[in-house]
């Protein structure tokens, strides 16, 4: 088989690298890829919104299963498209993407279906909204409605930056269309999970759940940014906690969508909160998660181009997803000033040092420079280890890490990825 794999972060390189292992694929093309998805197939430069120019090449090349990686791609409508040629693709339609391209969207649909989230009101005028801060209750949380890269959701302490972060919303226009309609939400107190789950509309089969690392900083300092590491599973979340999840928020979203007109196909990703209350929905993502991909593709046993196939014939339901024991954990290494402004073109020193099976480097702002890889990104490689416990696995994975190892100017990374694990490990056992 050939596949097509749409995307150029560590996500899409961590899915060709499992994909790769599969005995029914004898190719795979990465658009647009990177330097790390070269050594696994052939890059073609073809961005990831250009969909009449995916459609030809799937075509011309006679690629057999397309994979998509980013929610863009999604969003504009590349299932539809790709599905309108006969061409097998992996994601949501248009219309099912939704529920990660517009947060109102997804609002409505919980509180229509009694999906358990935030408390919130939507608002299309700015003055309006503003009014509203004036008597609310601080902290809370102002969304814009549609994709602004990570960057269109603050959790606001006071008065003060709730107006300011309106204030860029809505009258500067910082993220245009994006938000205009936002959401100002109740705020939300627990341990953040990532919950992925491959849905053929009907049946679904959970990944293990997995934990990001939303803030730039050790210990949960700093900005918010696209995700600093990532490891699963997560020992603090039993089977029990996990069938709750399955049962009253997977099961009913898929439900709801397909009752909606909007039969969702491909991976749902909730990203929950597990507050007192028990768990709760904080956004919905239409496609895997990155970084969480990175660790979980190094936990998955099963052949996962089987599972594309099987979910493509809508017969999730005879499939089981089988992981290996033990954990993976992913750091993330970014460069100097990200997730602002970022420096790029520094030379990566040591990537040739390793060669461990037990490590995977997973590329994404990297670029390849007369033989040598310079960083070219934010985000720049995330270093995955996999291991029989946390503890052991973390130690590997940053073992590979620092001056004496895989290093570049200015390399920003957390201390502590997988450490929650750790701490609230015992507390739910
Ligand atoms: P989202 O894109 O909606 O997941 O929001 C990005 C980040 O903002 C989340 O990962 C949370 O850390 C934080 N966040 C979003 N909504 C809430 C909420 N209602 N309460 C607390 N934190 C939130
Ligand atoms: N890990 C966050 C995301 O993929 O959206």
């Amino acid at each position: 088989m050939k596949i097509l794999i749409i995307g150029s972060g560590g996500r899409e390189h961590a899915l060709g690298w499992k994909i790769k292992q599969s005995p029914l694929v004898t190719k795979i093309y990465f658009a647009p890829g990177n330097p790390g998805t070269k050594k696994i197939g052939d890059n073609i430069s073809i961005e990831v919104t250009d969909i009449n120019k995916l459609l030809k090449f799937a075509k011309d090349k006679k690629i057999d299963l397309t994979v998509v990686g980013p929610e863009t791609s999604l969003v504009l409508g590349i299932t539809d498209a790709f599905r309108k040629e006969k061409l097998k693709i992996f994601g949501p339609s248009k219309k099912a993407a939704q529920i990660e391209g517009s947060k109102t969207f997804a609002k409505e649909l919980m509180k229509k279906y009694k999906i358990p989230t935030a408390d919130y009101f939507t608002f299309d005028n700015s003055n309006e909204a503003k009014n509203y801060l004036q008597h609310a209750k601080y902290p809370l949380v102002i969304k814009a409605d549609g994709l602004c890269l990570g960057k269109g959701v603050a959790v606001c302490k006071n008065r003060k930056k709730a107006e300011k972060f309106l204030s860029e919303l809505m009258i500067d226009k910082t993220f245009g269309e994006s938000a205009k309609k936002i959401i100002i939400e109740e705020c939300l107190y627990g341990q953040e999970i990532s919950f992925m789950v491959i849905t053929d509309g009907r049946d679904f089969l959970s990944f293990l759940p997995s934990q990001d690392h939303k803030r730039l900083l050790t210990n949960n300092q700093g900005t918010n940014t696209g995700g600093m590491g990532a490891y699963t599973p997560v020992p603090f979340l039993d089977k029990k906690l996990i069938i709750q999840i399955e049962k009253e928020i997977v099961a009913p979203t898929i439900k709801a969508m397909a009752k909606e007109g909007c039969l969702y196909q491909g991976i749902l990703y909730p990203g929950l909160i597990l507050t007192r209350e028990g768990p709760k929905v904080l956004e919905y993502n239409c496609r895997f998660g990155d970084p969480e991909t990175q660790p979980l593709m190094m936990q998955l046993e099963s052949d996962l181009v089987e599972i594309f196939l099987t979910q493509q014939k809508n017969q999730l339901k005879k499939k089981e997803l089988v992981f290996k024991k033990g954990f993976s954990v992913g750091v993330v290494l970014a460069s100097a000033g990200y997730p602002g402004e970022y420096k790029k073109g520094d030379q990566i020193i040591g990537l040739d040092k390793i060669n461990d099976k037990d490590i995977q480097i997973f590329h994404a702002g990297t670029k390849e420079v007369d033989k040598k890889i310079i960083t070219n990104g934010g985000r720049v490689l995330s270093v995955t280890a996999t291991g029989s416990t946390l503890e052991e696995t973390i130690k590997k994975a940053y073992q590979f890490i620092g001056k004496k190892n895989i290093h570049f100017k200015g390399m920003q990374y957390r201390k502590d990825i997988g450490k929650n694990g750790l701490i609230f490990g015992d507390k739910y056992d």
